[in-house]
């Protein structure tokens, strides 16, 4: 335990000497010290100004996804993501994807919700019909807050209000439909609920509280769908099996949970590649799932006439290409132009197909072999690296290990050691 974790003017340091501090406070080795300093593909200076109190980076491998065809354009596909086999299953997925033309995708486009609400007001309904009164006033103050999205075609298209009961009573809820372009969105919407906050207080008489933007970013869909041939994935009962492993997930929210986990695993492996808000995204998937009332399934798995297999996946997904670290990350900025995206919609897109591919891949290992086999071989190999394997040795002692069952760290450093005599 450090002595105290009150350290004022930590945060005036320069990041060298916090983590000179922090050295002293924990007992970090030099060494320690030198891979938290060492910030990889984000320089000191530009980590520094990301975020508060900054003492290091953590980097992931970044790997690429081949194999996608979406919407009829070829991708490869930068994924940063800690967990093994997750590159290999989406490429695997999408090399049989493109036996039936890849990935088809549709959107609807780049709109965001921003909320406003409003509480103590004596005639709610009456308030809620004064804000759709002064809808215009409304939109035109929202744009005023940024002028250059609006020239862009963006900005406050529309409004809504509605009246919910809480535990507080009744309130007023008042949603501005922004139109976010190739932004996320958080900024210029949560700017837009801040500025007309005034005017909904003027017109309902009532106190606005919360203005933020809603992460349930159900205006900002993308439907992505391929057909699988049967052959190409292991015939009728390769079908069958990823048709029932999908009811399963809807029939059963903590089969469901896993579900959509395996789903994320490619969305935001690629989110993180390019610099996005995963928690945003991680929100907007599963309220998404819970909207019916119960939890679902993001993915739908079903058998067409020729016995093929059809999927399609269904979510929100606000990304953007303009602010946050999209735009001021290096390694971010590179994963972003070898994927070739231009608009944040058509990133959106092609993390749908990731998403789709990764659940077809799950699903179809889940509904065979099981998942362990593959993991084995890679967990086997880190196994054998880290017992002190190199060069050829590492896949030597990683076959040895999966052949007898024992993937076990004893065993690569027993293995180790015969090879090294
Ligand atoms: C593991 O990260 C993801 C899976 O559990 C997904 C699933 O079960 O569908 C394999």
């Amino acid at each position: 335990m450090v002595e105290s974790s009150e350290q004022p003017g930590f945060y005036k340091l320069p990041m060298a000497e916090r983590l000179k501090l922090v050295q002293k406070l924990t007992g970090l080795t030099d060494d320690e010290v030198k891979t938290l300093g060492n910030t990889g593909g984000l320089p000191s200076e530009t980590a520094d100004h990301m975020i508060e109190n900054v003492i290091g980076a953590i980097a992931l491998p970044m790997g690429l996804g081949t194999n996608f065809l979406v919407n009829g354009k070829d991708y490869l596909i930068p994924m940063a993501i800690e967990e093994a086999s997750v590159v290999a299953a989406a490429s695997n997925a999408a090399k049989m994807a493109r036996l039936k033309g890849g990935f088809k995708i549709t959107n609807t486009g780049p709109v965001m919700i921003g909320q406003i609400q409003t509480v103590e007001v004596k005639d709610p309904h009456g308030a809620r019909m004064a804000v759709l009164l002064h809808k215009q006033e409304i939109l035109d103050k929202a744009n005023e807050q940024d002028p250059v999205l609006v020239s862009l075609g963006g900005g406050a298209k529309d409004l809504n209000s509605r009246v919910i009961q809480s535990v507080k009573g009744p309130m007023v809820i008042t949603e501005l439909i922004v139109s976010t372009g190739d932004a996320m969105g958080a900024n210029a919407v949560n700017t837009m609920a801040e500025a007309v906050a005034p005017i909904i207080e003027r017109v309902t008489g009532g106190k606005v509280y919360l203005r933020i933007i809603s992460n349930l970013a159900d205006r900002r869909l993308v439907r992505a769908s391929a057909v699988f041939e049967k052959e190409a994935i292991g015939g009728e009962e390769a079908v069958d099996g990823i048709v029932y492993a999908y009811a399963f997930a809807e029939g059963d929210p903590y089969r469901c949970a896993t579900h959509n986990k395996g789903i994320m695993n490619g969305v935001i492996a690629v989110a993180i590649a390019c610099g996005q808000d995963i928690r945003a995204l991680e929100a907007g998937a599963h309220s998404y799932a819970s909207k019916s009332g119960g939890y679902k399934p993001l993915t739908t798995w079903e058998k067409n006439k020729d016995g093929d297999l059809v999927g399609t996946l269904e979510m929100p997904m606000a990304v953007g290409l303009i602010g946050g670290a999209a735009r001021v990350h290096p390694a971010a900025k590179a994963a972003i132009k070898i994927l070739g995206v231009k608009t944040a919609v058509e990133l959106a897109e092609v993390m749908a197909a990731v998403g789709l591919a990764q659940n077809f891949a799950a699903l179809r290992a889940l509904a065979s072999e099981g998942i362990q086999r593959g993991h084995m071989k890679l967990h086997a190999r880190n196994l054998a690296a880290n017992a002190g394997a190199t060069g050829d040795q590492i896949d030597i002692v990683a076959a040895k290990m999966v052949a007898e069952k024992k993937v076990r760290f004893d065993r690569a450093k027993e293995l180790v050691e015969q090879l090294s005599k």
